[in-house]
């Protein structure tokens, strides 16, 4: 018998995972104590309850019940161990466990378990003696396979609760990095913000003097070279001056002045604006907005409209000439979408995600600040924006504004 208890306490000692050791412990019983069942009942101390997971037969339901229950609620109390070869007629026998389990018990046999600092950590309860009923050195052979088992259990927990504290310091590591890599990705950003501000504020003062090349084009109105390289120079210093502001506008994001807006109008006047745009020159934009119903919403207007004119572009610079740009307006919940549909390039799945970060583009003289500057604008007014897109297809980008005044 103790070389068998040997053997069992080195095998239990090498499980790591409660629960399969508590299924292991079980097996080992009914096998060594030669009965029908075992069941090991660990004490939940915060809720004051006795709790078994895994009984070989039970189909591994939890059992449940207060600590002043039955004949385990006994052995806990009291730290004995208890034997009743009649259980039925004990009166601290809980038959409800028989009638949850479909169980009759003959005999049964109650230890408890006890770590090694001698603290009663649950009950260890054999039932069913096979062609017998428990005696004294059942209950003997019983108290030392608890004790095992409860050494065995403790180890699992313990290895369980370091796994788990390693497991939270490792999750709040990550977070801490991230934050860390946000910040320094913050700081960077409003860095490069302030200085690419102060320089496009140099470069459009010293722009002014582009002015005078309008006067001399103007001077001179019958002079083929002259008409073609002064407008050259003014379509120049126009596309400067939007990137200027697509820098000044990435630098600058606080929030801004809202006011009720009719979105028909808006589009509408968005759309006559880039008719005078040279990149959208051959377009076709086409507008579909929704009959009867007012789109009204409380939005800065300029600032809408900015997003707008970024979408557009980059459809137009994503299509070859003369395509059509579509522009809806539809009610969705309680969200207006708008949509802007090109049926241009496209963009690759490995590319959908980084086109919203600053400083991203694929143009040759492309900044990559309009869709972060669109994200913070609708953002700031508690909306969204979001794409489909399909390479040789096209793309859809889509802004949800929230309903209401
Ligand atoms: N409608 C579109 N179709 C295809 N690609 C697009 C579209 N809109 C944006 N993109 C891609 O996203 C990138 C970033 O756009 P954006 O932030 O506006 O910067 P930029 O226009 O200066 O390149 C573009 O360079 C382009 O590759
Ligand atoms: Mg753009």
């Amino acid at each position: 018998m103790f070389e068998k208890l040997i053997e069992i306490s080195i095998r239990l000692s090498s499980e790591k995972n409660l629960d399969s050791l508590l299924k292991m412990i079980i097996e080992y019983a009914i096998e060594f104590m030669k009965c029908e069942r075992a069941t090991v009942f660990l004490l939940d101390e915060f809720r004051g309850e006795l709790f078994s997971k895994v009984g070989v037969g039970i189909d591994s339901k939890e059992i449940r019940f207060p600590l002043d229950v039955g004949i385990a609620g006994y052995v806990i109390k009291t730290g004995e161990s208890l034997i009743s070869n009649s259980p039925y007629e004990h009166p601290l026998f809980n038959r409800d466990i028989d009638s949850q389990t479909g169980f009759f018990t003959r005999n049964i046999l109650t230890v408890p378990m006890r770590n090694v600092e001698d603290k009663i950590i649950g009950v260890f309860q054999l039932l069913n003696k096979i062609s017998d009923s428990f005696n004294q050195n059942d209950e003997f052979y019983a108290k030392a396979f608890a004790s095992i088992s409860a050494v065995a259990i403790e180890n699992a927990r313990l290895i369980q609760a370091y796994k788990n504290q390693i497991e939270l310091l490792e999750e709040a590591y990550a977070e801490l990095k991230a934050a860390q890599e946000t910040i320094i990705r913050q700081e960077k950003l409003s860095t490069i913000g302030k200085l690419a501000s102060g320089i496009s504020h140099e470069i459009k003062n010293q722009l002014g003097v582009v002015l005078a090349v309008e006067a001399i084009k103007k001077m001179f109105p019958e002079n083929q070279k002259v008409q073609l390289y002064t407008q050259l120079i003014i379509d120049a210093r126009n596309r400067i001056v939007s990137l200027l502001d697509e820098i000044r506008d990435f630098s600058k994001q606080k929030s801004y002045e809202k006011t009720e807006t009719n979105l028909i109008t808006l589009i509408q006047n968005t759309i006559n604006l880039c008719q005078f745009d040279k990149d959208l020159e051959s377009m076709k934009i086409i507008f579909t907005a929704p009959d009867e119903v007012e789109p009204i919403v409380l939005i800065n207007s300029d600032k809408i409209q900015q997003v707008l004119i970024n979408l557009i572009r980059n459809a137009g610079h994503a299509s070859p000439p003369k395509s059509k740009i579509e522009i809806s307006l539809n009610l969705s919940y309680n969200h207006w979408v708008i949509s802007v549909k090109d049926y241009g390039c496209g963009i690759p799945d490995e590319l959908k995600d980084k086109i919203w970060e600053p400083f991203f583009t694929t143009k040759s003289h492309g900044t990559g600040l309009g869709l972060d500057i669109c994200k913070k604008i609708i953002e700031n007014h508690n909306g969204k924006i979001f794409f489909e897109s399909k390479v040789n297809e096209g793309t859809t980008f889509f802004i949800k504004l929230p309903v209401g005044k």
